[in-house]
Parts: C-alpha cells; structure tokens; sequence
C-alpha cells in the first residue's frame, strides 16, 4: 500500500503572520490523521514560521524550488542544504510555472532533484501537459519526454526517494480538473515509464500525486483512483478549513 501524500503549495501567498494564523487554525482540523502524509510549501521565508507552528506533529514543510549547487556566486538562489538547515522536509521541483516563467527544463529538474537527495530533502517532481498538447493529442509524448530527459535519469536509489506529482497546465489555478479517469490514464503512463526504467517494484513503491484544481468536493473522487496516490494543492491549501477538508477526504 502506497501511503498518501497530501502536499498544499501556497505559491507567492502569506506573509509569516499569516502562516502562523493558518496553522493555529489547520492543526486543530487535522488532529491524528494518520491516513496521509500532510506536507506545507510555504514562500522561503515563511518556512521557519510553518516549522515552528508544525514542529508538534507530523506535519512537515517544504521549499517550493531550490537551486542544484549547495553554495556559491548565486544571487537570489536558495540551497538543499539551507532548507534542510530550517526544518524543510520535502521540496517541490520543476512546477509548471518555474518552466513557464522561470525557463527550467527536464535538464534542471534533473539537477535541482539530485541536489535536493544530496541535502536529505524528499522531492515532488512535477510534470504534465499544456493545454495545446492535450489537444494535439501529445499528452502521453510530453509525459515520457519529461520523464526520460529528467528524473528517469536518476539512479534506482535516487529514484526509490522521490514523488511524481502530475499537474495537466491546463487544470492549474483555472478550476478544470482533470476527471479522476484522465488523472489515473496519465499516471499509468508515468508508471509504466517508472516500471520500464526501474522495474516493476519501483513502479509499484512510486507515489504519484495528482495536481490541479483540486478542491474538497473533488478529491474523494481523485483519491478514489487507485492509480492517485495524493495531491498538490494551490489555491485550495491556502484556507485551513479547506485543506483540512482535502486532507480528510
Ligand atoms: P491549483 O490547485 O490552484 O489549481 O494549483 C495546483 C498547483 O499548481 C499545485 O502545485
């Protein structure tokens, strides 16, 4: 059994104030899940905040991005090692919007996900399709392309630490999800591409969360997928009632 992931990412979203008033909130509504691990990104600077509202309980925070060498001439860049160094646990890579806006590629995501291993760091890798992909009916093409030319070029040890979250670009922040049947057809691909690289075992092991849109009356349906095991939240995890309700689904 795939144990769930529940990951909210808040995006450029809450100063401190108010990641502390969210979790003074939030705790209270997910006392003793058990069910899925409940995973914070908050802004860097907010990290500490989250840690020190979460440090009683298993909730854990993480980094949205990171860069792939640990110090050094790089302006405005953040480390593995310094996340870790705050309490981060988990850190999100190779989001859409860092592609779109940010110029990454399958080649940095590689990187960036072998850097975030090398500081102890769990990564959510994250990939999927444009709009005009789908449409062009490419969906599967665009998954495997990521999948070879990043994380499949991780080794089996490396692999065997990460989680896959597939995020369709078209269902991000826009209110279409994907229906609980698309999500699962895409996920077979990307598990397929892990059973194909890493062997069947590894297939099986590898958690896969599903991203985009997702909100409290559709992730009971999501979950329900054999194939989704968890989510990536945006908008949905920035209220505490909300991602309560997610996170109790
Ligand atoms: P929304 O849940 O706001 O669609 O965002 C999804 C997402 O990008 C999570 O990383």
């Amino acid at each position: 059994m795939r144990k769930p992931v529940m990951a909210g990412n808040w995006k450029l979203y809450k100063t401190a104030a108010e990641t502390s008033a969210f979790f003074e909130k939030f705790m209270p509504a997910i006392a003793d899940r058990k069910r899925a691990e409940i995973v914070i990104c908050p802004p860097f600077v907010n990290i500490p905040a989250a840690v020190a509202a979460s440090s009683a309980s298993s909730v854990e925070v993480g980094g949205q991005d990171l860069f792939w060498l640990q110090e050094g001439a790089y302006t405005g860049e953040v480390s593995g090692n310094m996340l870790a160094a705050i309490g981060a646990r988990w850190v999100i890579i190779g989001h859409s919007e860092r592609r779109q806006y940010f110029h990454e590629t399958d080649e940095t995501v590689l990187k960036k996900t072998q850097a975030a291993l090398a500081s102890g760091l769990n990564p959510i890798v994250c990939v999927g399709e444009r709009l005009e992909e789908r449409e062009a009916g490419a969906t599967e093409s665009v998954l495997r392309t990521q999948f070879t030319g990043g994380i499949g070029a991780l080794t089996p040890e490396q692999f065997a630490k990460i989680v896959i979250a597939y995020e369709p670009v078209w269902a991000i922040g826009t209110g279409k999800t994907a229906t609980p049947e698309m999500a699962a057809d895409a996920h077979r691909v990307l598990r397929a591409e892990v059973a194909q690289r890493y062997g069947q075992a590894a297939a099986d092991a590898c958690r896969i969360l599903y991203g985009g849109s997702v909100k409290p009356d559709n992730v009971k349906g999501l979950m329900a997928q054999e194939e989704i095991d968890g989510a990536l939240v945006g908008g949905a995890s920035l209220d505490p009632a909300s991602f309560a309700a997610i996170v109790n689904f």
